[in-house]
């Protein structure tokens, strides 16, 4: 572990917030983990605890690290709940708005020494920074999806982020058993620069008719031995995060090459937004996923 680093906030108890979590509580820190809802805690907590037992199952942790994770993983209501930590992540929903608000409202809660980091998959690193009192103990920590599953995680610094901060982010990475990537503070900085153009591309495909779901799936998980079909992976990944991606990409970049596509925009509109709301490309409401298109 990490010295510097004991304690660890976690804003955000969804599907990244709570890999964060389990991820960090297994390499021995102290967690508290924090959502607007009360209910939304205690279903993160309960989804790590189910994650860890699916890793006791099959041979990769024993029954007594489920147990000291578990135990090192507390829920916190309040944003007081953060004031021990050493390092606060947020990982909200993809949405600068909400990201900034977030740090406005946790920031008098933090002690003057804590970093703060966000999960963000594509903002600005500098930008975020700025809605912080910190922008030089601020760093962008992105994590993959499933994160108790994926090696990788991209470290971003924002323009003013300080060499100290950095240098622990990267060490608390190594103490995860993970392996870190440094990309620049650009739109999407680099696996969703290259991941969500290619998802993008696949619903175009899907979109003027060249294959179906099942086709276009099967053609990249078998033609190019990617382990999940783009559209299967765009419902696990959320259509709502692929499109904020694609705009901030679109935007950012100021280039048409990054035009989400209308069919993207017309699936969030619907509010199918993949497996979290059982309904995308796929529709998960029966026993096995059936595509939409
Ligand atoms: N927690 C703990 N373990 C998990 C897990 C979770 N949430 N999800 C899966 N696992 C484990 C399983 O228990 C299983 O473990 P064992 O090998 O020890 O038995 C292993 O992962 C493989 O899972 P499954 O057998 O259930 O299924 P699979 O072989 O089809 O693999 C997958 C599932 C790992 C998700 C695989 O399909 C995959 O790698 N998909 C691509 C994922 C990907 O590309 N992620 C990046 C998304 S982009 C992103 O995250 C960035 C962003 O900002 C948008």
């Amino acid at each position: 572990m990490s010295t510097a680093i004991k304690a660890i906030g976690v804003i955000g108890a969804g599907q990244m917030g709570n890999g964060i979590a389990h991820v960090s509580a297994l390499a021995g820190y102290e967690v508290f983990i924090h959502d607007l809802a009360e209910e939304r805690v205690r279903k993160g907590l309960a989804t790590i605890g189910g994650n860890l037992a699916r890793q006791v199952h099959s041979g990769r942790i024993t029954e007594e690290d489920r147990k000291a994770a578990l135990a090192r993983v507390k829920p916190a209501f309040g944003v007081d709940a953060l004031g021990d930590c050493d390092l606060v992540i947020e990982a909200a929903t993809e949405d600068e708005a909400t990201k900034r608000k977030i740090f406005a409202g946790v920031c008098p809660a933090l002690k003057p020494e804590a970093m703060l980091a966000t999960n963000t998959s594509s903002i600005s690193i500098t930008r975020l920074a700025s809605a912080s009192d910190r922008p030089e103990r601020f760093i962008g920590i992105h994590f993959m999806n499933p994160v108790p599953v994926m090696q990788l995680v991209e470290l971003i610094r924002g323009i003013a982020t300080g060499d100290e901060t950095f240098e622990a982010a990267k060490a608390y990475v190594v103490a995860l058993g993970k392996t870190s990537t440094v990309s620049e503070d650009f739109p999407g900085f680099i696996v969703n620069r290259i991941l969500l153009p290619m998802i993008n591309e696949a619903i175009y495909v899907l979109y003027e008719g060249v294959g179906s779901v099942d086709a276009i799936d099967t053609a990249m998980k078998l033609g190019a031995n990617h382990p999940m079909g783009p559209l299967q992976l765009a419902d696990f990944i959320g259509l709502d995060t692929c499109l904020s991606i694609m705009q901030v990409l679109y935007e950012g970049l100021a280039d048409s090459k990054y035009r989400p596509c209308p069919l993207l925009v017309k699936y969030v509109e619907a509010g199918w937004l993949g497996r979290k709301t059982n309904r995308g490309f796929y529709d998960y409401r029966g026993e096995h996923p059936v595509p939409t298109r």
